[in-house]
């Protein structure tokens, strides 16, 4: 087994590659003088199954035509199998078509990596509309979830948590969160009106005043959704507010604007490196790898 990266998940690429005692060896991606794409191998890959380490973060299109280039690059040059370790997937979120004339990104996403790999395992996608990955993948899709080491995190930095799920879509990670460690979770109601403007209502009240609340979202990005809950979570009295987040992408000024909004710690998973990365993913990537 080879275990290569164009670049974006190196250090989970490097642990995961030790921990399977497997050969690291990263891409060479460059330009040429006019921007097109060169990529090379450094190493055998004939008959080998090529493993490829990448979160769609950042960059995302660069990421997908990057793994699209690896991928077929190494099916070109004879490897056995090609698999996708995609700790972040992006596109994820545009699942259906909004507005008159918008693309469905998901579904070419994923259209054009079915054609180019044996398999993709992917850590807590943004399933909302879809059931399942197969509503996309045509290859074998494999989906994990960070929520046990989430569980674990808030276990053993808060004596007492409450969670809330910022919205109705990413309320399925603070459920299982809370219902592993049994704590007490709700909901908020968001209402988005832009990709930068959202609004939430608690409609399941759960008492805050003096708690340590987690706010546990699947992706933080702009990082509105979470400062509008953590606003409201300060406001009903809560004593202090983690966000916490499987993928961190803190776009713009997300981490002023959840610190404004009286964030006081920030949490992510190393799904997408970042230096708010404090739960660590490779050993999921690792268990699934050795199937
Ligand atoms: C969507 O509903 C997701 O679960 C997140 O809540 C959302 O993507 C976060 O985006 P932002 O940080 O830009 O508000």
């Amino acid at each position: 087994m080879i275990i290569t990266t164009c670049g974006n998940s190196q250090k989970i690429a490097l642990r995961v590659a030790r921990q399977l005692q497997a050969l690291y060896s990263p891409l060479t991606i460059s330009s040429f003088p006019d921007g097109d794409i060169y990529l090379k191998y450094n190493v055998e890959v004939k008959d080998k199954v090529v493993v490829i380490i990448h979160s769609f973060q950042p960059h995302p299109n660069q990421s997908l035509y990057q793994v699209i280039f690896a991928a077929e690059t190494a099916q070109d040059l004879g490897a056995k199998k090609v698999i996708l370790v995609a700790p972040y997937l992006a596109f994820m979120r545009q699942d259906k078509r909004f507005h008159l004339g918008e693309a469905i990104s998901s579904r070419i996403m994923a259209k054009h990596l079915n054609s180019c790999l044996d398999k993709i395992i992917t850590i807590d996608p943004h399933l909302h509309r879809y059931k399942s990955l197969k509503d996309i993948f045509t290859i074998p899709a494999t989906c994990l979830t960070a929520n046990e080491l989430v569980a674990q995190y808030i276990q053993k930095h808060f004596r007492q948590a409450v969670i809330i799920g910022p919205d109705a879509e990413s309320y399925q990670w603070a459920k299982a969160v809370a219902k592993t460690i049994g704590a007490e979770a709700t909901v908020l109601q968001k209402k988005r009106y832009s990709s930068r403007k959202v609004e939430v209502e608690m409609v399941y009240h759960l008492e805050m005043k003096g708690k340590d609340v987690a706010i546990v979202d699947d992706i933080i990005s702009t990082g509105h959704t979470i400062a509008e809950a953590a606003k409201k979570a300060k406001k009903l009295g809560a004593k202090t507010v983690t966000a916490i987040g499987i993928h961190g992408l803190f776009v713009e000024d997300a981490i002023v604007k959840l610190k404004k909004a009286g964030v006081d710690r920030i949490v992510t998973t190393d799904c997408i490196e970042h230096n708010t990365n404090k739960i660590d993913v490779a050993d999921l990537l690792v268990k699934e790898l050795k199937k």
